[in-house]
């Protein structure tokens, strides 16, 4: 078990990461002197799954708890199931000592975590994230959220959790490709800062993709541990630090938006996006060849697509422009110097970054 702390003053926090560690997450609450009453935000499968040992682990630690379940799909985040639950949370919160507990991936901890901001002020909560992606990112870092019409995590705050609380064991019934996409995730933490654990990746990719404790606990904390560290320099991004985490992200989220969000998931997209800043880094001679054919080595073993397939370059290049951290029509890139190192390129011509996505597109005759 390991214990990472997220230093931010008053607003610190632990991230707690082991295998197994389910049972014993009423003991560590203890220590948050959090109110006697539960409410986990969780969906059906998930709740199944892991509720009954949540609650268990909760109760044997003195807690009333009380499940709400939203469905399975991004539009749970959003503004009419946030409302839903909220008003079903007041319902519950009739002694004034609720706090509220995420259970589940992105989607549920986004949505929990906006709860938890808006209610009454904001309540505290913890998160437990159950997919790869969560565990390692998501759920760490207090960027809470709903998406609108217009687009993904438009409405939301800057609100930490008390606690993440991390089971890798919880891993286990992940699907291949849920484990892949946060792969990438992984994949991209070590590109920007850490070239041992790139290495380190290179070396137990067949045992990480199998779900074995040992490679994934190591994986989940030190990515953890970096995410952490940004976060606690950059809080609220204002800073240029914590912007590094958007490697990929520019050209992925416009990938993910060309493609309607159905032809590519978030860590699929963001494995396209990284190899596309790749190629931009290339072209302007901040790294080499070299680099760029190893993350395209490891992101094809870790089952992600490194080519983009039935999305134009013109409309991801379209779609780029209405990413929400652009001022005006000025660009913001995160380019590698090199596997462990980053810079960050404003106003990139559109021709360089068309070039680097053509470059990337998966030929006909392939
Ligand atoms: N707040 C942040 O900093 C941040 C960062 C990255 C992504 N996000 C958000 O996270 C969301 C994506 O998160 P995600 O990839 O976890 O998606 P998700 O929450 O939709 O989970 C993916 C799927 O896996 C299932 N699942 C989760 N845990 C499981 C388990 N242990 N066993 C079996 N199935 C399980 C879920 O029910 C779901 O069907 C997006 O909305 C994205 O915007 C937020
Ligand atoms: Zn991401």
């Amino acid at each position: 078990l390991k214990t990472i702390p997220l230093r931010l003053g008053l607003r610190s926090y632990d991230i707690i990461v082991g295998y197994g560690i389910t049972p014993g997450l009423g003991r560590f609450l203890k220590r948050l002197k959090l109110g006697s009453d539960a409410y986990i935000i969780t969906n059906t499968s998930l709740k199944a799954r892991f509720g009954p040992s949540v609650a268990n682990s909760l109760k044997k630690s003195g807690r009333n708890v009380r499940f709400k379940v939203v469905p399975d799909t991004e539009e749970s985040k959003s503004m009419a199931v946030a409302s839903l639950v909220i008003n079903d949370l007041a319902s519950y919160d009739r002694l004034k000592r609720v706090f509220i507990i995420a259970l589940g991936g992105g989607v549920i901890g986004d949505l929990a975590g906006f709860v938890a901001s808006v209610y009454k002020r904001g309540i505290p909560y913890i998160q437990v994230p159950t997919s790869l992606l969560a565990q390692i990112d998501s759920a760490i870092g207090g960027k809470t959220g709903v998406d609108l019409e217009k687009g993904k995590n438009l409405v939301g705050a800057f609100y930490q959790p008390r606690l993440v609380f991390a089971d890798v064991k919880l891993l286990k019934s992940l699907s291949r490709r849920q484990v892949s996409a946060g792969l990438a995730e992984a994949i991209k933490y070590a590109v920007i800062k850490d070239k041992q654990l790139f290495s380190f990746l290179e070396k137990n990719l067949s045992g990480l993709l199998a779900l074995n404790p040992k490679p994934l606990e190591f994986v989940v904390a030190r990515c953890a541990s970096l995410k952490a560290a940004i976060v606690s320099k950059d809080e609220r991004e204002a800073r240029g630090i914590r912007t590094v985490l958007n490697f990929g992200h520019t050209l992925g989220h416009a990938i993910e938006a060309a493609g309607r969000f159905k032809a590519y998931n978030h860590g699929e997209a963001v494995g396209l996006g990284m190899l596309a800043a790749m190629e931009i880094s290339v072209a302007l001679g901040l790294t080499d060849e070299g680099a760029l054919r190893r993350v395209e080595a490891l992101i094809q073993r870790a089952g992600l697509p490194v080519r983009i397939k039935g999305v134009s370059p013109s409309r991801i290049v379209a779609c780029h422009y209405h990413d929400k951290k652009f001022v005006g029509k000025r660009n913001l890139f995160v380019l590698s110097c090199g596997i462990g190192k980053t810079k960050i390129v404003k106003s990139l011509p559109l021709e360089v970054i068309l070039r680097a996505v053509r470059k990337r597109i998966q030929s006909p005759t392939l």
